[in-house]
């Protein structure tokens, strides 16, 4: 170096203090590399441990679902009140600003429209050079356990958490629920687990009863789906229940921007979530929030 000179001396080595070694907040995640665990940490935030994502991704099978025919008009002004971006990389391109700056759960997954009966059979939908290219900070892949594609799904898991792997990016194990398929507490326990076992860092799935079993049972954290929309009191209890029996966090949509007060519901979901919020005090906030924006 040039100045190598004249430079002030190293001396504060703190020979008395051990390596500082802390658990990690995440989960299952203590043995995963650090660039993993970087975009871990701009999910789950690190001083709650906990999530909140918004999901938008239903286009990708559903066409033009309500509340998010004009994403750019539905969802800018809710990015930033989430702590994730859950989408497809057709909807990230065209309709959402770049600089929301929040970490991305790209869909990476594409199969059968609602038009066909059985969707299970879905295929990898993302290159993994394409995620990197959109600064991917974890990849979703849907799985059908015990429909007539399970072994396939399953595959495009294990595959995608090795191609995610190579470059540091997580990959978060969604399961689905087709017409035919059970949601009992077996069925989401049995699921849950397997997505961990193949390597998921994060399972998205349903609240059922017993859901303290279903979190327990599983090694990587749970984030629970909001389902279609129900009255926004109804959905409050779910954010609740779910965080109460071990979820880290939700990734929601309908129960979102479907309401008559998107960033209400948003801001009340998130204070339950990380601040520990009731039901009814959430919704409080939620109203308030209306009011302030009507
Ligand atoms: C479907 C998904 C969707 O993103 C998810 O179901 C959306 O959330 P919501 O059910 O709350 O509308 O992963 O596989």
């Amino acid at each position: 170096m040039a100045d190598k000179d004249g430079m002030v001396l190293a001396k504060e080595y703190g020979l008395d203090c051990p390596p500082v070694k802390e658990a990690f907040h995440i989960k299952g995640m203590d043995h995963v590399d650090w660039g993993m665990k970087d975009r871990l940490s701009r999910i789950f935030r690190p001083d709650t441990g906990k999530t909140v994502m918004l999901a938008f991704d239903h286009g990708y099978i559903m066409g033009a679902t309500a509340g998010l025919e004009r994403l750019d008009l539905s969802i800018n002004p809710l990015a930033p009140y989430a702590d994730a971006l859950m989408a497809t990389r057709g909807a990230l391109r065209t309709c959402i600003q770049p600089n929301h700056n929040k970490p991305v759960i790209l869909r990476a997954t594409a199969g059968s429209t609602v038009l066909k009966d059985d969707m299970s059979w879905e295929v990898s939908g993302v290159d993994i050079d394409d995620a990197v290219r959109i600064n991917a900070s974890c990849l979703a892949v849907q799985a059908f356990v015990g429909a007539n594609g399970e072994c396939r799904s399953l595959e495009n898991i294990v595959r995608t958490v090795d191609s995610g792997a190579r470059y540091g990016i997580p990959t978060m194990g969604v399961t689905a629920v087709g017409k035919e398929m059970e949601r009992t507490p077996r069925y989401f326990m049995l699921a849950t687990r397997v997505l961990a076992e193949l390597g998921a860092h994060i399972v998205k799935t349903y609240y059922c009863d017993d859901f303290e079993k279903v979190t327990a049972a599983c090694p990587v954290p749970i984030v629970v789906a909001g389902g279609k929309k129900t009255s926004e009191m109804d959905a409050l209890h779910l954010t609740y229940k779910a965080i109460q029996d071990g979820a880290a966090g939700v990734d929601m949509g309908r129960n979102v921007f479907q309401s008559d007060c998107p960033v209400g519901m948003l801001r009340a979901i998130s204070a339950i979530v990380h601040d520990g919020l009731t039901p009814p005090q959430g919704f409080d906030l939620y109203q308030s929030v209306k009011s302030q924006l009507a």
